[in-house]
């Protein structure tokens, strides 16, 4: 069902017509140099990437786009689980103030009327477009993906995504089960085909009706991939043999872990196959050998995900958009495989907050394509395993929620204001930085002037928890059951969270009421098994917080 009015401006796009916005103040549309952009966000993809420095994985595709990109090293998500992330960095607002921590309310009636990219872009004669999933689902995003507001077109979905966590995977038994691990034959699953499949189709779809448009296009692609299950063409295990897959290389919960910052993982233990397994809550351990399976899954999927980045960017450069398209690659946030004897998402460790993060900018990020010379040319994982030239890129500490200033102001929109505090009442503002500076020529970012100093970057995160100890509710509790608040600061240096009382009546943290501490010291310590709290409390700590 289309709200009114749609029906028709669709009908105008698939005929390829000229493309009237509904948008208002329109500073872009009509202006034939106006850059589009391509947004991709993936769903739970750590930075598990060749271009991230990881020798394991084959993702070829998305290095060739770091190749030709800015990448920033060290990018952190606010919220480290699906809506809340997603809300903030498309608001560009913080958890705090989008007062969204769970899955269950609308931003525009429970916090603020608050803008977001799409919408920003299509209020400056940009056509809107999203496929996949952009939004969260649900009540989120107004069981709507924020329509119309965001989108000048009906967001689209694959239809084979209801299948996702049905019994579709072929167990030992020859039986189809609801399973984590589900590697099939697409040409046995129902429809014949995968929701990410699917959504490249939609996305070059979209990008070949594009090319007559006279307005510019912002298209957000979702992918669902390395998302659990893990359902992907099972021809992608081979490029993983289990006898090549270590475990994490810390897999025990470390002794000064607060059990408030453990997150229990029970989604994973509600798939059929790890329920066999008959793990002891909360803590498992999960048997090395179904580890090792875990994540030779989850890699297996990423290749998967990379071949469909892989054929979008490919067609981008057949229709003679790469020329003139942002693209922005990311993900919502990342996922714990074992570390510190957690899995998925959940908390405030940098395995799940640190995401991927890198934009190709024509002309700016790498030279514009010559005539008939591909920049994104499709590599096939299975053909090659060569490392890809890395392209530029930043170690400032930033953050997602500067997504939406940084692409307004790489398309040449004005950048939003700065958000007051309180912002509640204000639509349009910003609370992430611009990050246009570190996109100048390497001649000009010499000069320390404009270099920002990575000492000086500081990216937060928070996660809630419904107790101190880990229970059914621990991954994801409702906001009013929410009890405790973990603020984490992540500096070029150290790791500090306090985990705090917290009201979800007033959303009012109480500092004074501290439930437990955690630092982490990257350069001793990178995979946090060491918390130095204790040993620092009664010292300086705000000292440490200084800049
Ligand atoms: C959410 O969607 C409903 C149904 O379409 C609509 O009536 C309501 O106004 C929307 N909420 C907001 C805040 O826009
Ligand atoms: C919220 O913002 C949208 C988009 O600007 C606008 O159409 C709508 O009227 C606003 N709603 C309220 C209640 O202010
Ligand atoms: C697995 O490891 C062996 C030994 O290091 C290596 O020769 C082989 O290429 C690896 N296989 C794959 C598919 O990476
Ligand atoms: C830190 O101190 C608290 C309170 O005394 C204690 O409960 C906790 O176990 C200590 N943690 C570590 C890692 O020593
Ligand atoms: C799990 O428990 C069930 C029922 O008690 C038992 O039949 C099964 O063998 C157990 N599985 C494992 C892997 O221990
Ligand atoms: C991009 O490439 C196309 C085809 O080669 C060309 O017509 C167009 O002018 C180029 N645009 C820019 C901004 O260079
Ligand atoms: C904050 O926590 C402290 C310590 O538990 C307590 O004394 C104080 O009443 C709390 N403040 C509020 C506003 O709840």
């Amino acid at each position: 069902m289309l709200p009114p009015g749609w029906g028709l401006l669709w009908l105008g796009l698939v005929l390829g017509s000229t493309y009237v916005s509904l948008g208002s103040c329109n500073l872009a549309s009509n202006s034939k140099d106006a850059l589009n952009v391509l947004l991709i966000i993936v769903d739970d993809l750590r930075p598990s990437l060749g271009c991230y420095g990881d020798k394991l994985i084959r993702s070829p595709n998305i290095d060739q786009l770091a190749s030709h990109s800015l990448l920033f090293w060290n990018a952190f998500a606010q919220q480290a689980v699906c809506a809340p992330s997603r809300v903030s960095f498309l608001t560009g607002r913080r958890p705090d103030t989008t007062r969204l921590y769970d899955f269950n309310s609308y931003w525009r009636a429970h916090a603020g009327n608050f803008s977001t990219i799409p919408q920003y872009f299509k209020e400056n004669g940009y056509v809107t477009m999203s496929v996949g999933k952009v939004f969260h689902p649900g009540i989120s995003s107004n069981h709507s993906d924020d329509s119309p507001y965001s989108w000048s077109v009906p967001p689209y979905h694959p239809s084979s995504e209801k299948y996702e966590n049905t019994k579709t995977c072929r167990g030992p038994d020859g039986e189809l089960h609801a399973n984590l691990l589900c590697p099939v034959d697409v040409a046995d699953v129902p429809e014949g085909t995968l929701p990410d499949k699917q959504s490249t189709e939609q996305a070059i779809r979209l990008l070949e009706k594009m090319t007559s448009s006279a307005s510019p296009f912002f298209l957000a692609v979702g992918y669902h991939k390395p998302h659990i299950p893990f359902r992907y063409p099972k021809e992608f295990q081979k490029l993983y043999p289990l006898e090549n897959i270590t475990l994490a290389p810390d897999p025990q919960v470390p002794a000064g872990l607060p059990p408030v910052a453990y997150n229990p993982w029970m989604d994973i233990r509600q798939r059929e196959d790890v329920k066999a397994l008959n793990l002891s809550v909360p803590y498992g351990p999960i048997p090395v050998d179904f580890q090792r399976k875990i994540r030779q899954s989850y890699f297996a999927s990423v290749s998967y995900l990379d071949t469909q980045v892989g054929h979008l960017l490919s067609s981008l450069d057949d229709l003679h958009l790469a020329n003139n398209t942002i693209v922005a690659f990311t993900s919502d946030h990342g996922w714990a495989l074992g570390e510190h004897g957690e899995w998925a998402k959940y908390s405030n460790f940098d395995i799940t907050t640190r995401v991927p993060l890198m934009f190709y900018v024509p002309g700016r990020t790498a030279p514009l394509p010559e005539a008939g010379k591909k920049l994104f040319p499709y590599i096939d994982p299975f053909d090659s395993s060569e490392l890809m030239e890395p392209g530029r890129r930043a170690e400032d500490l930033v953050e997602l929620v500067s997504l939406f200033p940084t692409l307004a102001g790489l398309a040449g929109l004005r950048v939003p204001p700065r958000c007051p505090v309180p912002s509640f009442h204000v639509e349009l503002c910003r609370e992430g930085q611009s990050l246009g500076k570190h996109f100048r020529p390497h001649d000009l970012e010499e000069d320390p002037a404009l270099h920002g100093d990575p000492r000086e970057s500081i990216a937060y995160s928070q996660y809630p928890r419904p107790a101190d100890s880990p229970q059914w509710n621990s991954d994801k509790p409702s906001l009013k059951d929410i009890k405790v608040m973990g603020y984490s600061i992540r500096t070029i240096d150290y790791r500090f969270t306090v985990w705090v009382g917290f009201s979800p009546h007033e959303f009012l943290a109480n500092f004074s009421d501290v439930h437990a501490g955690e630092l982490y010291f990257v350069d001793s310590d990178p995979l946090q098994d060491h918390n130095m709290y204790n040993d620092t409390q009664g010292e300086d700590l705000p000292r440490l917080l200084a800049p």
